[in-house]
């Protein structure tokens, strides 16, 4: 076993000659080393040697095993130093060459008009109110004149999402995925802070999805509610924003309509900028956006009394008027933006969200 041992030795040190990487010298490690390697295959017949002749054998294997081990380490420093200043000739980093810019993202298109709508709003004293979008059916219809069963409400193709009176004592009715944000009317109201000049941008839901209807999209709801309000006063107000989100060329119009919490209650439309409100493409085809040269925007009217009774206000000292637009559509109406199918805004695609 002492020549085995002394024959390795003899062989790791020519062996180390021939090594000039990492991968080499592990293979090497291995080799003499390992747990199967050269040494440990001499020194598994250590136990059957006899007395003295072990007790050799056994020093001597242990001393070739530490100048095994020392030769390995040595060798592993040298290629290390080697390997890093090869790697140093070969790689190096320009200090002077201009960085990569990171790509910096920007708001999305429906988050942008949110913010403009509420710098516009709030010059003119609106502040903003949030309301719950999973809301009781009482804020969402019920305070707003349209009791339970009542037909109007089936325009609002309504999420259903549970019964709240299984999970709440104090339900108020079923709970609704929020189908308008005139659910922050009564809410506001109930609050007793007067006068009220309100601003409420939330999402919203509803069983639609075509070219001009999203499943899920945003309105934004202004109130305001004050002593001797007349619709002088709402048609001033959406003028103005009119103007300014539009800009001076558009024109709106207001359309007599019913809505059971306004009383008188009107569609507010705006000139189409897609056919100039023509109606008709250049090319002479109707336009698809509007089909007639106005789109409708919103719904808007005088606050009924009855929701100004839900909300505990007199309705002979006070009067107020709402409205309710949706932001998506009022974004396809701006001109420049010729979407004409309302869905793509949420459909991530960055070739059609980076242009804005
Ligand atoms: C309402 O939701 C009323 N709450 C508006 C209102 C408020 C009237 C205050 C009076 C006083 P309407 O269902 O018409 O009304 O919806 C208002 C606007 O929301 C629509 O004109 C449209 O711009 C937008 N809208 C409605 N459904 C969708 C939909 N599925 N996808 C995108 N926009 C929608």
């Amino acid at each position: 076993m002492k020549d085995s041992l002394e024959k390795l030795r003899a062989e790791f040190t020519e062996a180390v000659k021939t090594v000039s990487n990492s991968e080499a010298l592990e293979a090497l490690r291995i080799e003499f080393l390992g747990r199967k390697g050269k040494l440990a295959e001499i020194l598994i017949g250590l136990p059957e040697l006899a007395g003295d002749a072990r007790k050799e054998a056994g020093i001597l294997g242990n001393e070739v095993k530490r100048a095994l081990e020392a030769g390995f380490a040595d060798l592993t420093e040298t290629i290390r130093k080697s390997e890093l200043s090869a790697a140093r000739d070969r790689e190096w980093i320009d200090i002077s060459r201009p960085g990569t810019e990171p790509g910096v993202g920007h708001l999305h298109p429906v988050s942008q008009a949110v913010q403009e709508i509420l710098g516009i709003f709030s010059g003119l004293g609106f502040s903003r109110a949030r309301t719950p979008e999973v809301e009781w059916d009482y804020y969402a219809f019920e305070a707003l004149n349209m009791p339970k069963g009542h037909v109007a409400r089936d325009e609002w193709e309504t999420f259903f999402m549970a019964d709240g009176e299984k999970i709440a004592e104090e339900a108020k009715g079923k709970i609704v995925l929020t189908p308008h944000t005139s659910n922050s009317q009564v809410r506001e109201i109930e609050k007793k802070q007067f006068p009220i000049r309100m601003i409420n941008i939330n999402k919203c839901y509803r069983r639609q999805s075509d070219l001009r209807h999203a499943p899920m999209f945003h309105q934004f709801e202004g109130l305001l509610i004050d002593k001797e309000i007349s619709i002088a006063d709402l048609r001033g107000t959406l003028d103005y924003f009119a103007k300014a989100f539009f800009g001076p060329n558009r024109v709106t119009r207001l359309r007599p309509h019913h809505f059971r919490f306004t009383e008188p209650s009107f569609e507010i439309d705006i000139s189409c900028g897609l056919c100039n409100g023509t109606g008709k493409l250049e090319d002479g085809t109707v336009c698809r956006m509007c089909k007639r040269g106005w789109l409708e925007l919103g719904g808007a009217g005088m606050v009924h009394p009855n929701v100004l009774k839900a909300g505990g206000l007199d309705p002979a000292t006070c009067s107020g008027f709402a409205f309710g637009w949706g932001i998506e559509r009022t974004l396809m109406m701006k001109s420049g933006m010729n979407i004409d199918d309302i869905r793509i805004l949420y459909r991530n695609d960055l070739r059609f969200l980076k242009q804005f």
